[in-house]
């Protein structure tokens, strides 16, 4: 089953989704659009950063599509299948980040894993909580926008940043990302 966002610029960030019999899914990585087209909701600085520049780039676009929401819902007039769209690619996004790093943990054997991993599921139960609310007639209103800005930048700052010091002793290279690595190859991430 081939599936695509139907924003364009995520399309040009992930490339076509694919879903396969497997439980795949598969993306290609583009540049970062999003961060610029939009008002800086939240800004992407150094403290931020996990030390891992793969997971940076990923918490970027995540930052980008809160933003997108921001422009979308908040300073223009709201649209609503535009707002659905955006809060779609937010949830499918975190899903496969999620599912990035819990990879890394399995394969790195991360002590933290077990905590991290419930921490995610609670993260995307919020986020299906408000695509739900939202589809039931529920706006995108700067208070939701608040809660969104402290989920992702609180679950950085307090549970992905313990795992920089881990992965690079560990001799992960912080260099590290999908261009880097593949050399604009496809990727292939578990879901299940
Ligand atoms: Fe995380």
């Amino acid at each position: 089953m081939s599936w695509f966002f139907r924003n364009p610029n995520i399309s040009s960030i992930i490339g076509p989704i694919q879903k396969t019999g497997s439980n795949l899914l598969h993306y290609t990585n583009r540049e970062n659009p999003v961060m610029s087209a939009t008002q800086e909701y939240i800004a992407w600085s150094q403290e931020l950063s996990v030390g891992i520049r793969e997971l940076d780039e990923q918490h970027k676009i995540l930052i980008g599509l809160i933003n997108q929401l921001y422009n979308e819902a908040i300073l223009k007039r709201p649209d609503n299948s535009v707002i659905s769209g955006i809060l779609n690619e937010l949830a499918q996004y975190t899903v496969i980040h999620f599912s990035v790093e819990e990879s890394l943990f399995r394969i790195f054997d991360y002590p933290n894993t077990d905590t991290h991993q419930q921490h995610h599921e609670q993260l995307k139960e919020s986020l299906f909580d408000i695509q739900n609310k939202f589809r039931l007639g529920t706006p995108v209103t700067l208070e939701l926008m608040g809660f969104l800005r402290q989920w992702l930048k609180q679950h950085i700052m307090k549970d992905d940043k313990q795992y920089e010091a881990f992965f690079l002793e560990k001799g992960f290279n912080a260099n590290w990302s999908k261009k880097a690595v593949m050399g604009w190859k496809n990727l292939e991430f578990n879901l299940s």
